[in-house]
């Protein structure tokens, strides 16, 4: 299978990486058009796949193209591409608010996937949801699940607007989890913590954290009463947490995240 990665920048050589390591494609399998010289001349010197600056008739050899570059680029990118696309093809796109009917209509073609990746896919425990259309066969499919699982997790959904719901959770959740991250942080220094044994207790609190839901079969409701005794510290937290109405503060944001990843859907 050849596949063409088009717009070598943050998360198409994520993904380019995560191919090639995992050994799911080689590279002399792997194409990548990137238009900026500079960038271009870095991912020569990686060896992950023959790099290109201009779309030429290599395009029509793809199996797979992913499109990995910014929204704002697409329209130019389509009309230089177009000529080059066919039918066969299937076209992945990991642009945010970029609808496939969208793709289907810029470049002609039928078989588009549509995935929402997130930052941690650069270490292998991303997470990835992903939507198609109804041309893409089940085969195809497979093959784009394996391709993602190469990043970390997947999730498939049969109804694109869970891709906006996607976004507004997994695509930004990585911030959401810094910013509290960060909160611990300043406390464990207010309280009298260094700025690395700040980050040491918060990173291991949230690992441990992580950990123990993924061992055992709790909820998280279950695991804040193991750990919530009457009268006590916990307990003094939530306590806090209740009055400044912490958890409705970030469903609140999180419900805004989701409307704005919506509106950006429609903007194009
Ligand atoms: N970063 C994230 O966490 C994240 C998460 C989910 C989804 N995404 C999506 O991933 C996509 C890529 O984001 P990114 O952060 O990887 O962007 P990026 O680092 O800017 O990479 C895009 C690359 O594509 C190049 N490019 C633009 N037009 C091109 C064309 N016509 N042909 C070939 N190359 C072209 C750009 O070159 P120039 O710099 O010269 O323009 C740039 O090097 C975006 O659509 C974004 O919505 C990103």
């Amino acid at each position: 299978m050849k596949i063409l990665i088009i717009g070598g920048g943050n998360m198409g050589l994520t993904f380019a990486k995560s191919f090639i390591n995992s050994k799911i494609v080689d590279n002399s399998n792997m194409l990548i058009l990137e238009k900026s010289m500079k960038k271009a001349d870095e991912l020569k010197k990686l060896e992950i796949g023959t790099v290109f600056g201009e779309p030429d008739d290599y395009v029509e050899d793809a199996d797979l193209i992913i499109l990995a570059v910014k929204p704002q680029d697409i329209n130019s990118l389509f009309s230089t591409i177009k000529p080059f696309i066919s039918q066969q093809q299937v076209v992945l796109s990991i642009m945010a608010g970029v609808k496939i009917e969208t793709i289907q209509k810029g470049l002609g073609l039928k078989k588009v996937v549509r995935v929402m990746p997130n930052l941690p896919a650069q270490i292998g425990t991303g997470m990835s949801v992903f939507s198609s259309s109804a041309e893409v066969t089940r085969i195809e499919l497979v093959m784009v699940q394996n391709l993602l699982s190469a990043s970390g997790k997947t999730v498939y959904t049969d109804d694109e607007v869970m891709i906006d719901a996607a976004t507004a959770i997994s695509g930004s959740g990585p911030a959401y989890v810094f910013y509290f991250m960060q909160g611990m942080i300043e406390s464990a220094k207010a309280l009298g913590f260094s700025q690395s044994e700040s980050e040491l207790l918060t990173y291991q609190t949230f690992r441990g954290a992580i950990d123990l839901f993924n061992k055992h079969d709790f909820t998280c409701e279950e695991w804040i009463e193991k750990v919530t005794s009457k009268g006590g510290t916990t307990a003094a937290a939530f306590n806090a947490f209740e009055k400044q109405r912490v958890k409705e503060g970030y469903q609140e944001g999180i419900e805004s995240a989701f409307h704005r990843a919506q509106e950006l859907s429609e903007l194009e």
